[in-house]
């Protein structure tokens, strides 16, 4: 059944073919030391709700449940979610972790219903920036806290960036600098930066709510 999440699926979520390449990917995006330490710079206390957008097969939401804390992972892609949903099932404490048909741009959440919301390698993904940033401050929480990291393929220092550096260009280009002011525009302490974490160049933006 069609839902209206499905016109923002991408390619591996198109044909045979395109599921085998990401599956070939899989020990990067199950497992991915990015999002383990994403999670901890949010400093996650157990008990807090996290979103994590674009949760992908929840490298973040794993580690976020892991430390006790009650996760939203969204995702378009059904072929994620499916992934996902068969990972949680095998965590330690699977109640922890919901997933669900989401992106950034439309938040099947309430408001203010969000402690700490996370992004790791999706922000390229989301076609409306200003749309996405407005749905993070309806569902972020009082004191709430925001992270998005996107590795930068296009630093030449970053091991994929002869092959990848254009990536951006043909989705959505993080610019942390707008990002950043977008985030300050609804209330946020911001700020936006291009720094190296676990070993990799990224983009990384911070939003602190009021
Ligand atoms: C490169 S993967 C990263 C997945 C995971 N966060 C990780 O680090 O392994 C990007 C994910 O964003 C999802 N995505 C695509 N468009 C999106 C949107 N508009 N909002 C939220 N997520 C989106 C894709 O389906 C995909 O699972």
């Amino acid at each position: 059944m069609v839902n209206e999440f499905d016109r923002y699926r991408h390619e591996h979520d198109k044909g045979v073919r395109a599921k085998i390449s990401w599956a070939l990917k899989l020990p990067k995006f199950w497992n991915s030391p990015l999002s383990k330490e994403v999670i901890r710079l949010v400093d996650l206390q157990k008990g807090e709700n996290v979103l994590d957008i674009g949760a992908g097969m929840g490298p973040a939401s794993v580690e976020a449940a892991s430390r006790g804390a009650h996760v939203v992972a969204i995702d378009p892609s059904r072929f994620m979610r499916a992934i996902l949903g068969f990972r949680r099932q095998f965590q330690k404490n699977p109640g922890l972790i919901t997933v669900e048909a989401g992106v950034a741009e439309k938040i099947p959440l309430s408001k203010e219903s969000t402690d700490v919301v996370c992004a790791v390698n999706a922000v390229h993904h989301w076609t409306d920036l200003e749309g996405s940033i407005k749905e993070i401050a309806r569902v972020i929480a009082p004191r709430g806290r925001v992270l998005l990291v996107d590795e930068d393929f296009t630093d030449p220092k970053h091991p994929q960036h002869e092959t990848h550096h254009d990536h951006e260009e043909e989705m959505t280009k993080v610019d942390v600098e707008l990002i950043k002011g977008l985030f300050e525009s609804w209330g946020f302490e911001a700020k936006g930066e291009k720094v190296l974490l676990s070993g990799l160049p990224v983009k990384l933006i911070e939003a602190n709510f009021q």
